[in-house]
């Protein structure tokens, strides 16, 4: 199994997480520079950190007081590794302390937009203006820097905003540079990167490509891959990644479980098996699929129901295949972060599905190949746009495995996924042809079991309810719903009354998550 993960480059920043929200962000601010990052929890040791051979070191924020009983504690061997350190907010707590500094545990936190005025020219802050607006989100501040340490940044606030040990060069900063709402927060990074690191912008897509195609090959040899292709983005990207390197010893196969959006697998089956040559095996199993969901309405019976038989479905057709030496995965890099800080539901939901316990004992036996491991989501539609892949594919909104059966309210049944196929067409038809569709993270229809009473003609209905759902995220972790404009809207409802049989009733779904979910079950 490659431990360091396919299309690793050898000049890396290390992220040591210290739970915060935001540590991901950094991760992504760093890679929009060309520089490969990685972000690692904040107790791995030392050693194993200076095994990586880091170009530079990120203390994340995180949200414990630096002082609290359990609070997590910097590594001193970090240091010996001698490479240039940023710590961000707890980052720099951590460092103070460290460094014999002074920290107070603010009574009330500190959130929101803050002016800092720099104070020293300083290496981190070069082509910033005098004051500048930041994030600020933290209880902890600063108050004595340590020796050898200069105050290079204050706010009214907390006078010491930032700090540099230019000669060792060490940084640290109270506020977020990694958050949008620092204006300048990237020039902050990139100054970090460029100025202090002297690292250079070479981590792209063709050299992520080169390197895992390397990677994969020296990997697989001459063994055969087997992938489970669901027509979505993720899965996509890794079966041409995989074709690429390996050619005609990849495996796709694509079940067809009877949950899918309208035409679904003829369009996959048209753009994998005419376009792009994959070895594709196609199973229909949609009449076993709705035969083990009949009379079944509770939505967690409903998805173990389907995850199960997905992986019997897909374990028999491997059988009979024969035998094969890999297993490969479209899992992407937020799903395998040990992040420190808490994750949220729709993780728990996604690691279900790539991490079964079949799926599990392989990944023990060193037998599956995950090559967007490394990669977060709007990397992986660069990396498909890189392979040639065309942008209607790269840019579709994610589809949850369960497909329409957690889109449907209640039972599942044929006559109810026909109805919701034909809505939700409808939907994103309009959605596309108005120009949204990109802008957002998903749009679907949802079906309700709730019949009202309509008048169509001038006869007396009596049918069900289709709710629209469009939200707008970055990471599916929050959501909120989208504002779509009037005129569409009215345009949606009424194509779906008129055009959909079984439906007299469109409503909007205005719930954002948390406290609700993305999808409807
Ligand atoms: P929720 O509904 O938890 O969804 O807010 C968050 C994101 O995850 C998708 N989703 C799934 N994806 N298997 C998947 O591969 C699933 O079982 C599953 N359930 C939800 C959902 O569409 C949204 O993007």
């Amino acid at each position: 199994m490659i431990e360091h993960g396919i299309g690793v480059p050898q000049q890396k920043v290390i992220i040591l997480d210290f739970g915060s929200q935001y540590t991901q962000l950094i991760a992504r601010r760093i890679r929009e520079q060309k520089v490969y990052a990685e972000i690692v929890p904040f107790y791995k040791s030392a050693k194993e950190i200076a095994a990586e051979n880091p170009a530079a070191i990120v203390l994340s924020g995180g949200p414990s007081s630096i002082y609290e009983r359990n609070a997590p504690q910097l590594q001193e061997e970090i240091f010996a590794l001698n490479v240039p350190i940023l710590g961000i907010c707890y980052g720099l707590c951590a460092l103070a302390k460290h460094f014999g500094g002074k920290i107070e545990s603010a009574a009330r936190r500190e959130y929101g937009r803050a002016i800092i005025e720099i104070k020293k020219k300083s290496a981190l802050f070069k082509s910033l203006k005098k004051k500048e607006t930041v994030w600020m989100s933290h209880g902890d501040k600063v108050i004595v820097p340590p020796r050898n340490f200069d105050i290079i940044a204050s706010s009214e606030n907390a006078e010491i905003a930032a700090i540099e040990n230019a000669h060792r060069k060490i940084y640290g900063v109270q506020f977020h540079p990694e958050v949008y709402h620092t204006v300048n927060g990237q020039q902050i990074i990139k100054n970090f990167l460029f100025e202090i690191c002297k690292l250079t912008p070479s981590w792209t897509m063709e050299s992520f490509i080169e390197s895992s195609i390397d990677a994969i090959r020296k990997e697989v040899g001459n063994g055969t891959v087997l992938l489970g292709l669901s027509g979505g983005v993720d899965s996509s990207v890794t079966a041409m990644l995989l074709q690429r390197a390996i050619g005609d010893r990849l495996y796709c196969v694509f079940v067809n479980n009877g949950l899918l959006r309208k035409n679904e697998p003829e369009k996959v089956i048209e753009r994998f098996k005419r376009h792009t040559k994959l070895n594709l095996i196609y199973v229909d199993a949609s009449k076993r699929f709705l035969s083990l969901l009949k009379g079944v309405d509770d939505p967690e019976k409903k998805r173990r129901i389907i995850g199960r038989e997905f992986i019997n479905v897909f374990l028999k057709e491997a059988r009979k295949l024969g035998r094969f030496d890999f297993l490969a995965q479209g899992t992407l890099y937020p799903d395998v972060i040990e992040s420190v800080s808490t994750k949220g539901p729709s993780d728990t939901i996604k690691s279900h599905h790539n991490r079964v316990p079949e799926v599990l004992k392989l990944i023990k036996s060193g037998k599956v190949i995950e090559p967007l491991k490394e990669l977060f989501k709007d990397e992986v539609r660069e990396l498909g746009l890189a392979l040639g892949m065309s942008e209607e594919l790269v840019y579709r909104h994610p589809f949850p495995g369960p497909g329409l059966a957690v889109r449907i309210v209640g039972e599942v049944t044929p006559h109810r996924i026909k109805i919701l196929q034909e809505a939700d067409d409808i939907l994103v038809e309009e959605i596309k042809f108005a120009g949204l569709y990109r802008s957002l993270w998903q749009v679907f229809a949802v079906f309700l079991p709730v019949r009202s009473v309509g008048v169509m003609g001038d006869k007396r209905t009596y049918e069900n309810v289709i709710a629209i759902r469009a939200v707008t995220s970055v990471d599916a972790m929050t959501a909120d719903w989208a504002y779509l404009p009037e005129e569409l809207l009215r345009r949606i409802s009424n194509r779906i009354i008129n055009e959909v049989k079984g439906i007299n009733r469109v409503v909007l779904d205005i719930s954002s998550k948390p406290p609700s979910t993305i999808e409807w079950e």
